[in-house]
């Protein structure tokens, strides 16, 4: 599976937007509301590197509990498969668990993204490739 993107957890994203920015990253998408998750979203680049900026938009967020323990900090890294129901299954057979299941990632043009948790490496994120 190839990385797609590194998710951060951030409480101000201009801010970090221009923190990574100091570091070689450019914008690659501009902020967007995901309404299913309330949060602000946006993604920025360095070489190959792509990192998720995510900032909780208000304190009713499902994320928003999360910045007590990720606060400006990575908590999962995304890998593109080409058959999202079926890389799950295969995951939840060697011991992952579904997270939050299959749904609409508005930030990456609509493509379905599901997360699962590993005991041993945290939470990682699936998304389906691009059509
Ligand atoms: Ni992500």
């Amino acid at each position: 599976m190839q990385v797609h993107h590194i998710g951060y957890l951030v409480k101000r994203l201009k801010r970090s937007e221009e923190a990574f920015a100091r570091l070689g990253y450019t914008v690659e998408r501009e902020v967007c509301y995901d309404h299913v998750r309330d949060v602000n979203i946006s993604f920025m680049k360095n070489g190959e590197y792509r990192v998720e900026l995510i900032e909780p938009a208000g304190k009713t967020s499902p994320l928003y509990p999360l910045l007590k323990n990720y606060k400006n900090s990575p908590y999962h890294i995304c890998y593109t498969v080409e058959d999202l129901e079926a890389s799950k299954r295969e995951l939840e057979n060697d011991g992952f668990m579904v997270i939050q299941d299959t749904q609409v990632a508005p930030a990456l043009d609509g493509r379905n993204v599901v997360f699962m948790v590993s005991a041993d490496i945290g939470i990682i994120e699936l998304v389906e490739r691009e059509m």
